[in-house]
C-alpha cells in the first residue's frame, strides 16, 4: 500500500535538540516506554549472562538522544549510539557530558554501519524499525556488526486496527489528544510481528520472545488524561504516571523483543583445525587445556 503520506524523520535534525525537554514530544518515550522496555532487557541479559559471559560490548543503531544508550552506559556497558541525526548527537553527546557518561556517539544510519564485521556482543535498535525504508538491509547489517551468539534488542509498532486509531489517530492526527507531531508515523510503515520475525531469520537473527508494551486502564480514562496533557493541566510525566505503561501479552500496538545471532557455520578448514587442537589439547581461542 502507498503511504499518503511521507514520514518527517527530518525532525530529528530540526527538533533535535529537545530530547531531554520534559515539555517536548520524546518526553513520552522516555517516561513511558524507556523504563520498561530497559527493564525487559537487562531481565534477558541477566540469563544470557549465565551462557554467554562475554557481553559487554553495545551498539544503539538510531540511538536518538540517548535514552536507552545512557541506560547501558549507567548499568556499565561500553556503548556506541550511532543515528543519522547530527542535530540528535549533539544534544545525546552534551547529556552524556553534563552526566558524566563515557559514550562514544557517531554518525551513521542503520542501512550502512560504521563498524566491522562481528565488533559488538549487543545490539538496539529500538522505535528506529518503523523509521526505515527497508527493515531487511537495516536487520542484515545489525546482523553483521553482531558476534555470533550476541544479542539483538527490539521495540516497535505493530501494523494493526489497534495502533492506526491509537498511535496514529489517537496520538498523531487528532489535535484534541495529539501528543505527537504530524507525520511522525506512518501506519503502512509500521511492522507485524511475524514479518520482523520472518526479516530477523534471513539476517540470521534466531527469532526468541515478543512481549507487549501496553497502556493500562480505560481507554476513556486515557483519552481524558491525553486531553489534560494537551490543555497543559498535566505534564508528560504525570501522563506517564497516570497511564502505567507495563510489558504484557499483547502485542497489538507497541511491542519489545529479542533474538540471538546465529552462529556462522563453521568451514571445513576451520573445523579440522578445531579437532585438531581439540587433540592437542587447545581451546577456541588457543589457550592449553
Ligand atoms: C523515535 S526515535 C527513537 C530514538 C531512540 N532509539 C529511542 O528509542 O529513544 C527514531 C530515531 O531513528 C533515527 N533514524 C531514522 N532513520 C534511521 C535510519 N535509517 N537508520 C538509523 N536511525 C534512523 C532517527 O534519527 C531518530 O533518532
Amino acid at each position: 500500500m502507498t503511504p499518503p503520506y511521507a514520514i518527517d524523520n527530518e525532525m530529528y535534525k530540526y527538533k533535535g535538540h529537545v530530547w531531554w525537554d520534559d515539555n517536548e514530544s520524546p518526553a513520552t518515550l522516555r517516561f513511558f516506554i524507556n523504563p520498561i522496555r530497559f527493564a525487559y532487557f537487562l531481565r534477558i541479559l541477566d540469563v544470557h549472562r549465565g551462557i554467554n559471559y562475554s557481553l559487554n560490548t553495545v551498539l544503539d543503531v538510531g540511538c536518538g538522544g540517548g535514552f536507552l544508550t545512557e541506560e547501558f552506559a549507567k548499568a556499565g556497558y561500553s556503548v556506541k549510539g550511532v543515528d543519522p541525526a547530527e542535530e540528535s548527537l549533539d544534544c545525546a553527546r552534551n547529556h552524556a557530558l553534563e552526566n558524566g557518561l563515557n559514550i562514544d556517539y557517531r554518525a551513521g544510519c542503520g542501512e550502512h554501519l560504521p563498524f566491522p564485521d562481528a565488533s559488538f556482543d549487543i545490539v538496539l535498535c529500538c522505535d528506529v524499525l518503523e523509521h526505515v525504508d527497508d527493515i531487511q538491509v537495516v536487520l542484515q547489517e545489525i546482523s553483521r556488526v553482531l558476534k555470533d551468539g550476541g544479542l539483538f534488542f527490539y521495540d516497535t509498532v505493530n501494523r494493526t486496527w489497534a495502533s492506526y486509531f491509537i498511535v496514529i489517530k489517537i496520538l498523531q492526527d487528532w489535535p484534541f489528544t495529539a501528543q505527537h507531531e504530524p507525520r511522525s508515523h506512518v501506519w503502512e510503515m509500521f511492522v507485524a510481528p511475524e514479518e520482523l520475525c520472518a526479516a530477523m531469520a534471513s539476517a540470521k537473527l534466531i527469532h526468541k520472545e515478543q512481549r507487549g508494551l501496553s497502556a493500562r486502564g480505560s481507554m476513556i480514562r486515557n483519552l481524558i488524561n491525553l486531553r489534560r496533557r494537551v490543555q497543559g493541566k498535566i505534564s508528560f510525566r504525570e501522563l506517564g504516571e497516570r497511564l502505567k505503561f507495563h510489558e504484557s501479552s499483547d502485542l497489538r500496538v507497541s511491542y519489545m523483543g529479542y533474538a540471538v545471532k546465529a552462529a556462522s557455520e563453521e568451514s571445513d578448514r576451520e573445523r579440522a583445525f578445531r579437532k585438531l587442537g581439540q587433540r592437542l589439547g587447545f581451546n577456541k581461542s588457543g589457550d592449553q587445556l
